[in-house]
C-alpha cells in the first residue's frame, strides 16, 4: 500500500517586479485592458544574470528545508519546465548538481504549464515502484526569456518563478518552514491532445525552420491563438477536475481550496461556473505573478499556505493545463 506524500515545499519569486504600468513603455497596452481582459497587476523577472536553474534551485533548498531532509538523501530530481537554460544538460542535472543530490537519477520534464501536476503523476510512480525513494519535484520557469516584448498579445501574460516539493511514501513527520502538515497525494492523472499542438508553441532552433547560421526567428518566442487556448482551458480544467472527484467519490463540496492553474482569471471564473464552485474556495495568485507556467500550481500551494487558507484538514484539488494541449489535475488531503 502505498501513500504518497509532500514533505515539503519551497518557493522562489525573482525581485523584479513589472507592472502593467511598466509594460505600457514597451508595447500599446494599458493597465485596464490587461487587468479586465486577464487579472494580472504585475509580474516578476529573473535578473540578467539568473538562469530558471538557479530560480529552481533556491526554491529547491526551502523544499529540502522544509521537508527535514538532505540533498545528499534525494534519489530522484524531477525539473517540470519548457524554458530550461539548456536543451542539453536538463535543468534538473544543474539543480541537482547546485544542492549536492549527486548521484540522484536527474531529468526535465516538459508539459508546459501542466508541468508539476504530471511530475506529481511520475513521482507517484517512481515512489510506487521503489518505496525508499525521495523524490524532489521542481516546477521553474523563465518565460520572460522566451517572449516576443514586441507582441503586446503574449508578453503580457507571464513571469519567472520557480517552486519545489519533496515526495516520500509515508510521512516523515510534520514540515518545519512552508506546509501546514505533509498532505497525502490521494489521485492525479494527466491527458493530453496532441492533434492541436500549433495552437501554442515555443520554437527551440532545432526544427526543420532552422538551417545552421539562421538567425532567432520569429517562433523562437511564445505563439498562441489566445481565443481558442481559452475555451480548450476552460472545457478540459472542467472536465478532468470532475473526473477526478468523480472517480474518488467526491464532490466539490468536499474540497476546501481548488487551486487551478493561474493564466487568466477569466478562464478560472469560467471553470469555477461551470463546476459551480464559489469564488471563496477558488485561489487566486495571478495578479502578482501573471503566468508562470510550470511553477503556477506549486506557488499557488505555497501562497495559500502561507495566507493560512491550507491547514491540516484541508481537502485541496488543483488542476492544469497547457501547451500542447496538456491537462491535469490532483487531490492533496492535507
Ligand atoms: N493591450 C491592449 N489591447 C490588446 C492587447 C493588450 N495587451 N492584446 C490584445 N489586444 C487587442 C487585440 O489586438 C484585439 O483588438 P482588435 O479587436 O482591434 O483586433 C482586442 O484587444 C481583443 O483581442 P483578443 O486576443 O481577442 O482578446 P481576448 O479577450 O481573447 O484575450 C488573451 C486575449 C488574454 C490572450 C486570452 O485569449 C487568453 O487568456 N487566452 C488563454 C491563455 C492561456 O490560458 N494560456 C494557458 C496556457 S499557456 C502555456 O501552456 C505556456
Amino acid at each position: 500500500m502505498t501513500a504518497i506524500h509532500i514533505q515539503g515545499l519551497g518557493t522562489y519569486v525573482p525581485t523584479k517586479r513589472i507592472t502593467n504600468v511598466d509594460l505600457m513603455s514597451l508595447v500599446d497596452t494599458n493597465d485596464e485592458w490587461i487587468v479586465s481582459r486577464t487579472g494580472i497587476k504585475a509580474r516578476h523577472m529573473l535578473a540578467d544574470d539568473e538562469n530558471g536553474s538557479d530560480a529552481g534551485t533556491e526554491a529547491a533548498l526551502k523544499a529540502l528545508e522544509d521537508a527535514g531532509i538532505a540533498a545528499e538523501d534525494i534519489t530522484h530530481v524531477l525539473t517540470a519546465t519548457c524554458t530550461p537554460d539548456y536543451l542539453c544538460p536538463s535543468t534538473a542535472c544543474i539543480i541537482s548538481g547546485k544542492i549536492g543530490s549527486h548521484g540522484a537519477m536527474a531529468f526535465d520534464l516538459n508539459a508546459a504549464c501542466t508541468g508539476f501536476v504530471y511530475g506529481l503523476d511520475v513521482a507517484n510512480s517512481i515512489l510506487a515502484g521503489k518505496p525508499g525513494a525521495k523524490v524532489l519535484l521542481v516546477g521553474s520557469e523563465a518565460f520572460t526569456r522566451r517572449l516576443n516584448w514586441e507582441d503586446r498579445t503574449t508578453c503580457i501574460l507571464f513571469g519567472d518563478g520557480a517552486a519545489a516539493a519533496v515526495l516520500t511514501n509515508g510521512e516523515a513527520g510534520t514540515p518545519k518552514r512552508c506546509l501546514p502538515s505533509a498532505p497525502r497525494l490521494r489521485d492525479v492523472r494527466c491527458g493530453a491532445d496532441g492533434r492541436q499542438y500549433p495552437l501554442l508553441t515555443v520554437g527551440g532552433g532545432t526544427n526543420r525552420n532552422y538551417k545552421p547560421g539562421d538567425p532567432v526567428q520569429d517562433d523562437f518566442y511564445l505563439q498562441m491563438q489566445g481565443r481558442e487556448v481559452f475555451k480548450q482551458a476552460v472545457r478540459s480544467l472542467s472536465a478532468v477536475c470532475s473526473e477526478l472527484l468523480e472517480d474518488n467519490g467526491l464532490t466539490l463540496e468536499d474540497i476546501d481550496l481548488f487551486i487551478p492553474h493561474q493564466a487568466n482569471l477569466r478562464i478560472i471564473e469560467a471553470v469555477g461556473d461551470r463546476l459551480k464552485l464559489g469564488s471563496e474556495k477558488i485561489f487566486v495568485n495571478l495578479d502578482e505573478y501573471g503566468n508562470t507556467s510550470a511553477a503556477s500550481i506549486p506557488l499557488g500551494i505555497g501562497d495559500a499556505c502561507a495566507q493560512g487558507r491550507i491547514r491540516p484538514g484541508s481537502r485541496v484539488l488543483l488542476s492544469a493545463f497547457g501547451g500542447g494541449f496538456t491537462w491535469g489535475a490532483a487531490l492533496l488531503e492535507f
